[in-house]
């Protein structure tokens, strides 16, 4: 695959690369994003109306069997050639920070190390008493489930719409931003923030902007270079012309 001039080498020579990623990357591994339409029972629904702190005080059971179904669909999915390239190319980098607005785990199963998941993860719920992080939870006898140390609500350890995003994580993130060579943005639509904002403040402070992503999106025009189709076919393609080993 012919790849831009001069892009390749921008990657062999990065010391500090940061890595942002949204729901395209999970594309090909059967995920829809978050922009498709929703299929089946939930297609009257749009994302918005059940991601949301009202909508969980108003029905939490129905939020919790929105959440059930997906994570039903997430648990099948595999990571796909993408998710692996990105596991290849940190073995390359000295300092590599992956962050990443999906909530699929799909970076941790094909091996990525230290992932800043902005927008939390489906496969954790946390206590509304006592801010109590769980692995597992009794999801068929009690709806909503509650924490079996202390009896509190459960809800889904994800960030909601209109929710902020835990500081400490954002903090990380920005300060990567701060002093990569490279920010490589994988499939996002760039429309949410302050994940939207990550690259533009590496821009800011001198990185390259690299963007993979089959369409365009707010942030195509501020990239160096735009990379355009699916992650899956691209970064794989990338670390091989860079590293010759995937
Ligand atoms: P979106 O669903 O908004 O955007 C997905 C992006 O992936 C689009 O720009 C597509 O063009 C691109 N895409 C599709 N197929 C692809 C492929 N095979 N390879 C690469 N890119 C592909 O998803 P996000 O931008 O991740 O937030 O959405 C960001 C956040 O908005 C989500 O984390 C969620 C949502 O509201 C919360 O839940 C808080």
């Amino acid at each position: 695959m012919d790849f831009p001039p001069g892009l390749v080498t921008r990657f062999q020579e990065a010391k500090q690369i940061l890595v942002l990623t949204g729901a395209g990357i999970s594309a090909e591994s059967g995920i829809p994003t978050f922009r498709e339409a929703q299929t089946g029972l939930w297609s009257q629904y749009k994302p918005e109306d059940l991601a949301s702190p009202l909508a969980f005080n108003q029905d939490p059971k129905k939020v919790w069997e929105w959440y059930a179904w997906r994570r039903k669909l997430i648990s099948i999915a595999k990571p796909n050639a993408g998710h692996q390239a990105l596991v290849a190319m940190q073995k390359h980098i000295p300092a590599f920070t992956l962050v990443t607005q999906n909530i699929d785990n799909l970076h941790q199963q094909a091996g990525s190390k230290d992932i800043i998941e902005l927008h939390g993860n489906i496969f954790r719920a946390r206590c509304l008493d006592e801010n109590r992080v769980l692995l597992s939870w009794d999801n068929k006898s009690d709806m909503p489930p509650h924490c079996p140390q202390c009896g509190g609500i459960l809800r889904p350890d994800v960030v909601w719409f209109g929710e902020s995003l835990p500081h400490n994580l954002l903090q990380k993130a920005f300060s990567a931003a701060q002093t990569c060579n490279l920010v490589l943005v994988i499939g996002t639509s760039g429309l949410v923030q302050p994940a939207a904002s990550i690259p533009l403040v590496a821009l800011e402070h001198g990185a390259i902007f690299v963007e993979i992503n089959p369409g365009r999106t707010p942030l195509s025009g501020d990239a160096h270079y735009c990379l355009t189709g699916p992650s899956g076919i691209l970064l794989p393609a990338l670390v091989a012309a860079a590293w010759a080993d995937v």
